[in-house]
């Protein structure tokens, strides 16, 4: 394997700049070329693409974003993104891809590969939403913003002895608002795993407030229902005024946290070392602080599992 090249693909992720740092770099120790392909799979289609060294990475560790740019490219998908994709690759002699991304830029890179184009994909994403791994990059960074913005939130919550509820992202996966809702000390946790009882939101809220608490968080997870409606029903139903807080994009940026970093550089080194063993179509991740590897197929067929334990442990704490 004489060059290989690498993208990132889909909603960026913090930790993705880590990830490629450790490809380039992993690459080029092992005498290998590695060619930059920028903007995902769009820049595969339209030959966007440029030669990395060692010091086109420097300096990005601690970067979120990712430098390389990235997209979600619906031509990819089609017959004839896979053609011009694989024009591209003969072109510039790319012998192997590295695929830094979420679970669709997946479904991308195992068409590469079931296409004769040695592929493997590093897990970024903040939705934490592959189960064959037990951490995505960026995950936990987008975790960190998230309870931030619930610390700073709670200040404003007790001031005014307001409910305010948190929007987070995650798509279907309720994973940030768990998380950060646990380690925020969120009264009430609603995720789409577990769907929701308002009116079991309501009681706690109550009986709390009776107690002489203040202060009331609600981390909910995108998709689960239309978070104003939701505050008028519970202002509605307890007297309590509530704000809503969507917290969108924030959560994709910023720096990337020492997990994230340490993840994402051992699993992009781990995704060069494969494709120089001479395979293929592989999924890496971590499972039990290991770094572990299965094909594309099985990866994207197991579903993410929700830590159910951790949501009636939060219920239990937040009594
Ligand atoms: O997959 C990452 C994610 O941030 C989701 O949590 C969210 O639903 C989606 O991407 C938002 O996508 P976009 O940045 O394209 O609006």
């Amino acid at each position: 394997m004489k060059t290989i090249g690498v993208l990132t693909s889909g909603g960026d992720a913090p930790g993705m700049n880590a990830a490629l740092r450790a490809v380039v770099r992993t690459g080029i120790y092992n005498n290998v070329r590695i060619l930059g392909i920028k903007q995902g799979y769009n820049g595969l289609i339209n030959g966007n693409i440029e030669e990395m060294n060692l010091s086109s990475v420097a300096d990005i560790i601690h970067r979120g974003g990712t430098i390389l740019r990235t997209a979600r490219c619906e031509e990819f998908a089609t017959e004839s993104g896979i053609k011009k994709a694989k024009n591209v690759i003969e072109i510039f002699d790319i012998d192997g891809l590295v695929v830094l991304g979420g679970d669709g830029s997946f479904r991308g890179a195992k068409l590469l590969s079931d296409n004769g184009v040695p592929t493997v994909g590093v897990p970024c994403t903040i939705d934490n939403d592959m189960g064959y791994t037990d951490y995505t990059v960026g995950f936990f960074t987008a975790v960190e913003t998230v309870v931030d913005a619930i610390s700073k939130i709670r200040d404003t919550s007790s001031s005014h002895g307001r409910a305010n509820i948190v929007e987070v992202m995650g798509r279907r996966c309720g994973d940030i608002a768990l998380y950060a809702g646990f380690a925020g000390g969120a009264e009430s946790i609603i995720v789409p795993e577990e769907g929701i009882d308002i009116d079991e939101v309501c009681r706690k809220l109550i009986q709390s407030r009776n107690r002489g608490k203040l202060h009331s968080i609600i981390a909910l997870a995108e998709g689960v229902g239309n978070a104003y409606e939701f505050a008028k029903e519970i202002e509605e139903k307890t007297g309590t005024e509530t704000r809503v807080t969507i917290l969108g994009h924030i959560q994709r940026g910023g720096v990337p946290t020492a997990f994230d970093r340490i993840i994402a550089s051992k699993m992009g080194y781990r995704a060069v070392e494969l494709l120089l063993e001479g395979k293929s179509g592989k999924a890496i991740g971590v499972k039990e602080n290991s770094i572990v590897d299965m094909d594309f197929e099985e990866a994207l067929s197991i579903n993410n599992e929700f830590d159910s334990e951790m949501y009636d442990i939060a219920k239990i704490l937040s009594i």
